[in-house]
């Protein structure tokens, strides 16, 4: 992105407060002019003061420079707090947008980023953003405002001597010039470390069960480490010419002040210029350098807000892959079959990269229970997920009583999809707002419905606070097994036409295992439902069976025409059967 189209899109952002800005923005004029005026106001009145000895105008002229400073003072305190107040609006509406957006942005998006390197967007590079907002107005409009203003107080002061000056020029635009080149490539480089350095917290901090289980403590604390250094070494060549561009340009520009000063003050022995225009020179020339060095630091500002805003932009402008048409209809539930039709799929979403699933077509019909089964990594979890949407085939199309999914609305699809996956994920929350997670208006009786269907009843009402203990992030505090029928029960409170069990039932023992498997029975009956099994015990009672195997239906039929059949299912069956 160009930095026009950055400052463009960021100003954007701005125009809901332009009022406010406005308002600082003339602040700032005035922070300006209060700033100019006060030194020229010197000449006249020490020249009046020396030539008339009058005690009573020091008194005079002393009060207005103190008024000015107050009111410069009083505006300044105005104009930065306008802009803190507008840089903290905009960072808000930015921060909401942004995770309204990643709310919105579909499954695959997700695959292929890390959480830490999300979360850095809404934190870190928030920061900069709104930084840039605060400071960067100022720094171009006030201090270019104060450096104008000054010039022509000089120029009005002593046109001859501000144009020899000027000569000097140069010498403090070099400095300037060559470390703003340093600093836009590191402060670049020192944000994205840092977004390294959240993405690898976020990333080993979730997973720090499997570094204790592996004691690479040591090996996790290196890591993080060297990650540190890394930044060190990126942040200290940005704070080097930062911290030596300052002394730099006070080296230069007092030199130059002491050179004029001393042309000055010869002048005023030869009484060529009045003590009150030398002074208000000297008092204009020593202020004019400090809104200079002020305009130097800019362009780090600008850089890493630049830099920051580009990341979060492209957060905003990743496309949503799994759309809703803006003529969607409301799915009012199964009426006859779902049908995969020619159904293939890969993560890529490349129609020549390799299929996760090939060529699925298949009808499940209304009130039925359909399994799948097969060898871990054939594509069963993949061919399930395309059902609510979670992603769109990449080829061929899945209808509900002969409607594309994706002529459906999204909620009303995903709502009347229950889903209990393999995955468990369960909120740091109370087991009540877990279970009723997508059923707001979920009364208690549902919730004991729910429970008790998912045989999770009993065991929930032996925990100290019943429906009110809260439970850890994923089910933490919770064995596999009893966080798996909490899923279940937040799958079942919904009442969803179709329900779509992942190995619902790999986690629990077999006493609960059978009563679960009672509770399916009670729960698929007039609804659809989708169960994927290894057990194959579990799917012998199934309406209809596919075996996927590396992305494809290699056999399908009832529990007894497959073993007759004498082929993979079969197969799986024997060894299962063997081994109990
Ligand atoms: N996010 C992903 N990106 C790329 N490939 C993936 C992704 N998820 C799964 N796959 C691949 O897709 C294939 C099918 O995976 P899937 O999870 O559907 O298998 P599965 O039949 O559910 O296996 P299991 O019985 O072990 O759960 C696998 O080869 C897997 O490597
Ligand atoms: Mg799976």
């Amino acid at each position: 992105m160009k930095a026009k189209h950055i400052i463009k899109r960021l100003s954007a952002y701005l125009a809901p407060y332009r009022i406010r800005f406005i308002e600082a923005l003339l602040c700032m004029v005035v922070v300006a002019a209060v700033k100019s005026g006060r030194v020229y106001l010197l000449k006249p009145g020490l020249d009046k003061l020396i030539e008339s000895k009058n005690v009573n105008l020091i008194v005079i002229f002393s009060a207005a420079l103190i008024v000015l400073t107050l009111i410069h003072a009083v505006v300044t305190y105005i104009q930065n707090y306008l802009l803190a107040y507008i840089g903290q609006r905009v960072i808000i509406d930015v921060r909401n947008e942004t995770y309204s957006h990643m709310q919105n942005l579909s499954l695959d998006y997700y695959l292929k980023r890390t959480t830490g390197a999300l979360l850095s967007r809404l934190t870190n590079d928030m920061m900069y953003v709104q930084n840039a907002i605060t400071t960067v107005p100022v720094k171009v409009i006030r201090d270019g405002l104060s450096c104008v203003g000054l010039l022509i107080v000089l120029f009005a002061l002593n046109w001859k001597w501000t144009l020899a000056s000027l000569i000097f020029f140069p010498l403090v635009m070099f400095p300037i010039k060559f470390f703003a080149r340093k600093m836009r490539k590191t402060s670049r480089q020192t944000q994205e470390k840092m977004a390294g350095i959240y993405a690898l917290l976020a990333e080993k901090l979730s997973g720090i069960k499997v570094t204790k289980a592996f004691a690479r403590e040591k090996r996790e604390m290196k890591k993080m480490e060297e990650s540190n250094w890394d930044y060190f070494n990126v942040i200290m060549r940005l704070l080097r010419a930062e911290t030596l561009q300052r002394p730099i340009l006070e080296i230069i520009t007092y030199t130059i002040s002491v050179v004029i000063a001393a042309y000055v003050i010869n002048s005023i022995f030869r009484e060529t210029v009045s003590v009150g225009t030398a002074v208000a020179y000297l008092a204009a020339l020593i202020n004019f350098y400090a809104p200079i060095k002020n305009l130097a630091d800019l362009n780090k500002d600008l850089q890493s807000s630049l830099s920051a805003s580009e990341r979060i932009f492209r957060v905003l402008d990743a496309e949503i892959t799994v759309k809703e048409k803006p003529d969607a209809k409301n799915f009012t539930g199964l009426k006859d079959k779902i049908s995969f039709e020619n159904v293939s799929f890969s993560y890529s979403g490349e129609k020549d990269d390799v299929m996760a699933v090939k060529n699925i077509t298949a009808q499940i019909r209304k009130g039925t229970t359909f399994a799948l089964v097969g060898p871990s990594g054939g594509g069963k979890t993949t061919i399930v997920n395309l059902i609510p949407r979670f992603f769109d085939p990449t080829e061929g199309r899945i209808t509900i009583d002969g409607v594309d999914l994706r002529d459906f609305k999204l909620d009303c699809l995903r709502r009347s999809v229950g889903i209990v996956s393999q995955d468990i994920m369960l909120f740091r929350d109370s087991i009540r707002n877990n279970i009723a997670y997508g059923a707001d208006k979920a009364t208690d009786e549902d919730l004991v419905r729910a429970a008790k269907m998912a045989n999770a009843y009993d065991f929930i009402m032996d925990m100290p606070c019943g429906f009110d203990t809260v439970i850890g992030e994923r089910g933490a505090t919770l064995s596999g097994g009893q966080a798996q029928r909490i899923c279940i029960a937040r799958a079942v409170i919904m009442d969803p036409p179709i329900l779509i069990f992942d190995e619902a039932t790999s986690s629990l023992d077999t006493e609960s295992e059978m009563q679960i498997q009672k509770a399916l029975d009670a729960i698929q009956a007039g609804r659809t439902t989708i169960v994927i099994a290894h057990r194959l015990s579990t799917v012998r009672r199934a309406d209809n069976i596919a075996v996927i195997s590396s992305g494809e239906i290699v056999e399908t039929g009832r529990h007894d025409e497959l073993l007759a059949k004498n082929g993979h299912y079969s197969r799986l069956y024997n060894i299962q059967f063997k081994i109990q």
